[in-house]
């Protein structure tokens, strides 16, 4: 099947987009998805910055293997001891701040978002959220409320109350966060609005700010964290430290799952007046941890982070064309900017036909998105780049 043919999905799988990308998918491994018709495509999306070690790494699948064999769901989140939830708390409190010491895992980064901010109601008994724009934090009525993309909300209203937004990487939202605050919500790296970096001193006034008033500061990693930008947790480029941290997407090392993170003193506020404060039946899955910390172990064996900002510099130093208006990029996070949302989805085409899956930004049409497997080669970084000149080329 030709890719953009709507047809091969059938007449039963719902969706909710007229032009999908539509390549049949017969097998992932490494940086590469491989088609029904047996041509490979050079994965610089990472199944949407869910890939960090890349299609199926085989320590990944091995955890998966064994703890396939020992058990798959037992019982709801937190009733049983499953081992694999303990072993990824205590290794993601080791590599976290003294402050984020306490994991609560779920299914999705949609649905830690949501949880983080019952959490940050709950611990401060406020309301009131200060959110930013061009932010993208879900698409459920919570996570949306703090989305900005406007066109994706008006339908759905009401949507929740007393949500304010101020301009991402400007002094003057700090206005907004008062004494009436449940919690400032941020993506440490903003990924759907094209990748926009925020300065150190923004994200420090932010989180003094936060912490003169009692507000959560809470950073949404769903995209930028474990080694994305070149640090393990992008808050780390910024000298900050949130309240409550998310993550999602390459948590899972390619299964389904996300965490809020935040002290065992704040997530204490969900253990009681009245108990259960965050319910799942799935969350922390037994299969999904265990992927998740085999994940963390590849990322630490082959120094993945290390390795991430050299690589990432290699690719921009090889995107030379005169039709680029702008690179934004930190480690292998980056957004290709052009003059239009016409000439980006032209060449996200000719990108595919070439072998190469690349992907627009919903809030940024006229940019489109890189962020390959952090074990991706030299090579296969030179022969995408190679590719991607070519289709620009002829996009132009
Ligand atoms: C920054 C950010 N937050 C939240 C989400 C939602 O995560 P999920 O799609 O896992 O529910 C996404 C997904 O793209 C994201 O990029």
């Amino acid at each position: 099947m030709i890719p953009g043919s709507i047809e091969a999905f059938g007449p039963h799988l719902a969706h909710t987009s007229p032009g999908p990308l539509a390549l049949e998918v017969a097998k992932a491994e490494g940086s590469y998805i491989y088609s029904r018709d047996g041509k490979a495509y050079l994965d610089l999306i990472a199944g949407l910055a869910v890939g960090n070690v890349g299609h199926r790494h085989p320590h990944v699948l091995q955890a998966i293997a064994k703890q396939c064999a020992d058990y798959l769901h037992v019982i709801p989140y937190g009733e049983f001891v499953q081992k694999p939830q303990v072993d990824l708390a205590n290794k993601l409190a080791a590599l976290l701040p003294e402050r984020l010491d306490s994991c609560y895992f779920v299914n999705s980064g949609t649905e830690a978002i949501e949880a983080a901010l019952k959490l940050a109601k709950r611990y401060t008994g406020r309301h009131k959220l200060v959110a930013c724009r061009g932010a993208y934090h879900g698409s459920t009525h919570g996570s949306l409320s703090i989305s900005s993309n406007e066109q994706k909300k008006y339908h759905v209203r009401p949507l929740l109350p007393e949500v304010y937004f101020g301009n991402y990487n400007d002094p003057n939202c700090l206005d907004l966060i008062d004494e009436h605050t449940a919690a400032f919500v941020a993506e440490t790296v903003q990924g759907d609005a094209g990748v926009r970096i925020p300065s150190a001193s923004w994200l420090q006034a932010v989180e003094k700010r936060c912490r003169e008033v009692g507000c959560m500061l809470i950073l949404d990693e769903i995209q930028s964290g474990f080694g994305r930008t070149g640090r393990l947790f992008a808050f780390e480029h910024f000298g900050v430290v949130p309240d409550i941290l998310v993550v999602a997407k390459s948590l899972g090392g390619g299964m389904p799952m996300g965490a809020f993170i935040s002290s065992r003193h704040i997530m204490h506020s969900l253990s009681h007046d009245p108990i259960l404060g965050h319910i799942t039946t799935f969350g922390g899955h037994p299969v999904c941890c265990a992927a998740a910390l085999a994940a963390i172990e590849v990322l630490e064996k082959e120094q993945l982070v290390a390795q991430c900002e050299a690589k990432g510099a290699l690719l921009e130093s090889l995107l030379e064309h005169p039709a680029i208006v702008e690179v934004r990029r930190i480690g292998l996070m980056m957004a290709v900017e052009f003059d239009s949302a016409e000439r980006v989805r032209k060449i996200v085409q000719l990108c595919l036909q070439r072998g190469v899956i690349t992907f627009y930004f919903l809030s940024c049409p006229d940019s489109f998105r890189i962020a390959p497997p952090l074990n991706i080669s030299e090579e296969e970084i030179r022969a995408s780049a190679k590719s991607i000149l070519e289709a620009i080329e002829a996009a132009t």
